[in-house]
């Protein structure tokens, strides 16, 4: 190979490859053709988009709507990318039936999205607004127009200003189960699955003690511990609110970012770690929620910090759910050891690949994990994945094409290894992927594209990108592709 380049190899690799292919002889001793399709999915498997309010709506003053707790820090934190808010996001307030437009042609069944506390509720409790319901209304009746299932999520981050104190007060718990109870009520008649809320950790520690999000303050250990615990009150006061109001048959869960733990061999020792690692290192939310107690490794470690706890709080934090929703995007790799917890973390390298957003680390087999850990600990009746996806840094190119092969790879590898998933056995009912359309990234502004359409946010025109071509073709044939 001495003085030939990569390129030049790669040539006299494909030709003489070529050669041997004419050959009639090799070609009737090739293998039988595969069955056209192995790695198809179970009839009834609901396939999905994701969206939530605050990302993709705008109208932020419209139809009695005041402003969240993300509207505030948006504005005036300056911690969002380029002072960027979510005033106009994608419009989607008025184009919503472009929107279920584009939902119908991928063929999926679901749609998942959410309620502004704000719009129905203005002053997060008390009086409510019916031009806020009005809306959801007209969206839940598209869609169903569509024969697409709304999957309606009643809290992603968009916390109503007006509630004294946010999340640091129990009363935001109690004002949330009246507010889920509510909407439950005026919904049900059309919306058969409800998640309470999204991704504890992201609107109690990173707005709470980290100051990264909404509210954006920096509590202490204790204080941040207690709103946590008002976090997970209010999806299980939320829980029986909803049941208390639904119609009979509504199915009730929530959407979870659990850390996700891979085992770095597959073998027992290190699976067992992985377990372990994912019952420690979700104790005050997930374990919390599925087993009713905090557990005593996390009471230990939190000392004379430990959230404050009220008779009854346990029990109604652990209220039996119809399914868990799994929010997906990257692993982390554990393997056993000989400490008192039995497990490490490996760190990655620095080498190792992400997204096009640098806390996406690429280990597509982390979704298998992430339902099997679940489902070993704690047996849910059905598990959604209520979100996967990636960034990508989108261009259009001249023909007018996203050719978005990066985030096409990253979807395809996750389906695969949620495939696997099935095939064990595992209760995996569905799959909504995050995003239909580019939208407001939270502080990354408008910096970071996480759709399967593009959107030009200067003229607000959406694009589908290759991915939503191949998205169409999975739901089109039940499949990986
Ligand atoms: C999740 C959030 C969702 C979106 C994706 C990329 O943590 O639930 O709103 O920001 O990440």
């Amino acid at each position: 190979m001495k003085g030939m380049t990569r390129r030049e190899f790669g040539a006299a690799a494909a030709a003489s490859a070529a050669v041997a292919f004419t050959d009639s002889r090799l070609l009737a001793a090739a293998p039988p053709a595969k069955p056209d399709k192995v790695l198809r999915y179970p009839a009834g498997f609901v396939w999905g988009c994701s969206t939530s309010a605050y990302q993709i709506e705008g109208a932020v003053d419209e139809d009695g709507r005041t402003p969240s707790i993300w509207d505030v820090f948006a504005h005036n934190s300056g911690k969002t990318f380029e002072g960027q808010t979510g005033d106009i996001a994608d419009d989607s307030y008025h184009r919503y039936k472009e929107d279920i437009a584009l939902l119908r042609n991928l063929g999926v069944g679901g749609y998942r999205m959410s309620i502004a506390w704000s719009r129905i509720f203005p002053n997060g409790t008390g009086q409510p607004n019916p031009r806020g319901l009005d809306y959801y209304d007209r969206v839940i009746d598209e869609l169903l127009a569509n024969r697409i299932q709304p999957f309606v999520t009643l809290f992603h981050w968009d916390l109503p200003e007006a509630l004294p104190g946010g999340w640091q007060s129990r009363a935001t718990a109690l004002a949330y189960a009246d507010y889920a109870g509510y909407v439950a009520r005026h919904l049900s008649d059309r919306v058969s699955h409800f998640i309470t809320t999204n991704e504890f950790v992201c609107f109690t520690d990173s707005g709470y003690r980290d100051g990264r999000f909404a509210p954006g303050l920096k509590l202490s250990a204790a204080e941040a511990n207690q709103v946590r615990h008002h976090g997970i009150l209010a999806h299980g006061l939320g829980v029986q609110a909803i049941r208390a109001n639904a119609r009979p048959g509504a199915q009730v869960g929530l959407a979870e970012n659990p850390e996700v733990f891979v085992p770095v061999i597959e073998d027992q020792r290190n699976i067992e770690a992985a377990r372990r690692a994912t019952r420690d290192r979700n104790a005050q939310f997930l374990t919390a929620v599925m087993e009713g107690a905090y557990p005593e490794s996390y009471l230990r470690r939190e000392g004379a910090n430990a959230p404050r706890i009220e008779p009854g709080d346990m029990k109604a934090i652990a209220t039996p759910l119809d399914f868990v929703g799994l929010n997906v995007y990257e692993p982390k790799y554990v393997r056993a050891d000989d400490s008192p917890q039995g497990y490490a973390i490996v760190e990655p390298p620095a080498s190792f690949p992400r997204m096009a957003s640098p806390w996406i680390y690429v280990g597509p087999e982390c979704i298998y994990w992430a339902v099997r850990n679940a489902c070993d600990l704690w047996r849910p009746k059905a598990i959604y994945i209520t979100e996967n996806g990636c960034s990508s840094d989108d261009v259009m190119n001249a023909e007018g094409r996203i050719d978005d092969t990066d985030r096409l790879m990253y979807l395809r590898y996750n389906l695969t290894n949620l495939h696997r998933a099935v095939l064990d056995g595992y209760p995996v009912k569905g799959y909504f992927l995050w995003s239909l359309i580019d939208n407001f990234e939270w502080d990354d502004g408008y910096s970071k594209r996480f759709g399967i359409h593009y959107v030009d946010f200067s003229t607000l025109k959406r694009v589908p990108k290759l991915s939503a071509e191949w998205y169409r073709e999975v739901t089109r044939q039940n499949a990986v592709v």
